[in-house]
C-alpha cells in the first residue's frame, strides 16, 4: 500500500476527479447560464494515454479511486476506452462517472463492459417542460431512457441520481424524485445550489438547504434515520421509515472541507486542490516536455502537502454572499468554471 500524502490539515489525497472535457450538451442554469463560453483549445486536451500516465502519478501519492466528470464526459469520443485503460491499473479500487445522462442509453453497456463500477446521473426534474427550461435543451426523454438503460445494465457499485434543488423551480419534486429513484433502484441525493464557478445567477434565496430538505421529508414520511459511515464523502445519508435511503450534499450551508480528500484535474491537465480554488497548477507542459514520473510526482506532492484549501467553509463565513466569479472573469479564465474543473 502507498503511504498517504497529507496536506497542512492532515487530509490525505485519496480521490482523483478527472474532467475529460469542458464541453457539455446541456446548459443547466446553475452551471452554464451564459449564451457563450470560452472553451479550452482542443490541442490542449490531454490524450487518454497522457491522462492514464498522470493518474498513475497520483496513484503513487495515495490515490485509489477515480471519478470521470466533465463538462459532460460522454461527449468525449471513445470514453469507454479510457475507462478500460484506467480499470486495468493495478492500484485502482474504484472507478466512477458523473453524467447528465443524455448519451447514456447508447453508452451504458460499453461503459460497464469496460470496467466502470459506479455511475451517477444528474436528474433535476421529472417534468419535461421544466427540464427544457432548466437546461435549454430538449433531452429529457433521452436522459430518462439513459437512466433506465443504466438500471438494466446494472453497475456493480450501483446507480445514483443527483438533484440540485432550486427554490421555486424543482423543490416541489422531492417526493416524486425519491419515488422515481426507487423505481430504477438508485440512490437519490439532494444537492444544495452552490455559489461556485459559473453559477453567476446564484442567490442565497434560491438555495434549498439541507435543514429544509430534512424538515420537508420528515413531514412527508416521519422520522429520518441518519446512517453512519459517511467518512469523507460529500453526501450524508438517511433512511426513511419505509427503508428507502437518500443523501443530502450540503456544500453551501454545511460544508465538509474538514475531511476533503479530493484532487481535480481539468481536461487540459490543470491540477486543482479545491472546487473553489482561484488558481491551479498547470501540469501539461511538464508532461509534454517529457519530465519523468519522479518530477511530476514531486510537483503533485509539493502542491498537496502545501494545501490549505477550505473553499466552501470560507464562503460560509462571508457576510455578503453572491456568485464566486463574474462573467468577464470566467471568460478570461475558463478553468474557474464548474464545467471545466468537474462538478
Ligand atoms: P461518491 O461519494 O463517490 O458517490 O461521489 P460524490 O458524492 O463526490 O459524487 P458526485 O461526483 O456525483 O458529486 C456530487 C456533488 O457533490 C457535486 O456535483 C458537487 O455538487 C458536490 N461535490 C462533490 N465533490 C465536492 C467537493 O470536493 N467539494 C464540494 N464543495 N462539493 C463537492
Ligand atoms: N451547485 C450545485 N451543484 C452543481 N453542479 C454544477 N453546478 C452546480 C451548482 N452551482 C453539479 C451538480 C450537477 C452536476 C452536473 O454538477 O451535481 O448534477
Ligand atoms: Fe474540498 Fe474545496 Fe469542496 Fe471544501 S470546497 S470540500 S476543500 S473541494
Amino acid at each position: 500500500m502507498t503511504a498517504a500524502t497529507l496536506d497542512t490539515f492532515a487530509r490525505p489525497l485519496k480521490h482523483l476527479r478527472v474532467s475529460v472535457t469542458d464541453r457539455c450538451n446541456l446548459r443547466c442554469g446553475y452551471c452554464m447560464p451564459e449564451a457563450e463560453y470560452a472553451w479550452l483549445p482542443r490541442p490542449d486536451l490531454l490524450t487518454f494515454e497522457e491522462l492514464v500516465w498522470l493518474a498513475d502519478r497520483f496513484a503513487s501519492l495515495g490515490v485509489e479511486s477515480v471519478r470521470l466528470t466533465g463538462g459532460e464526459p460522454l461527449v468525449r469520443q471513445g470514453l469507454s476506452s479510457l475507462v478500460q485503460q484506467l480499470s486495468a491499473r493495478p492500484w485502482l479500487r474504484d472507478l466512477a462517472l458523473t453524467t447528465n445522462g443524455v448519451l447514456l442509453a447508447e453508452q451504458a453497456r460499453a461503459l460497464k463492459d469496460a470496467g466502470l463500477k459506479r455511475l451517477t446521473v444528474s436528474l433535476d426534474t421529472l417534468v419535461p417542460s421544466r427540464f427544457k427550461a432548466l437546461t435549454r435543451r430538449d433531452s429529457h426523454g433521452a436522459v430518462l431512457e439513459g437512466i433506465h438503460e443504466a438500471a438494466r445494465v446494472g453497475f456493480p457499485g450501483g446507480l445514483k441520481l443527483d438533484t440540485v434543488l432550486l427554490r421555486g423551480v424543482n423543490d416541489g419534486e422531492l417526493v416524486p424524485l425519491l419515488d422515481f429513484a426507487g423505481l430504477v433502484n438508485a440512490e437519490l441525493r439532494f444537492i444544495e445550489y452552490m455559489d461556485v464557478g459559473g453559477a453567476t445567477q446564484w442567490r442565497r434565496e434560491a438555495v434549498v438547504s439541507r435543514a429544509e430538505v430534512l424538515e420537508r421529508l420528515t413531514q412527508a414520511f416521519g422520522r429520518l434515520e441518519p446512517l453512519p459511515g459517511r467518512g469523507a464523502a460529500p453526501a450524508e445519508r438517511f433512511r426513511l421509515p419505509d427503508g428507502r435511503t437518500f443523501g443530502v450534499i450540503a456544500s453551501t450551508t454545511q460544508p465538509f472541507c474538514g475531511a476533503c480528500d479530493r484532487a481535480r484535474v481539468t481536461a487540459d491537465g490543470t491540477f486543482f486542490t479545491c472546487l473553489y480554488a482561484a488558481t491551479g497548477l498547470e501540469l501539461k507542459s511538464a508532461l509534454r516536455r517529457g519530465d519523468g514520473a519522479e518530477a511530476l510526482e514531486a510537483l503533485l506532492r509539493d502542491r498537496w502537502t502545501g494545501r490549505r484549501d477550505r473553499g466552501a467553509e470560507a464562503r460560509l463565513s462571508l457576510s455578503a454572499r453572491g456568485p464566486l466569479a463574474t462573467t468577464s472573469q470566467l471568460k478570461r479564465e475558463p478553468r474557474l468554471e464548474m464545467h471545466t474543473r468537474g462538478g
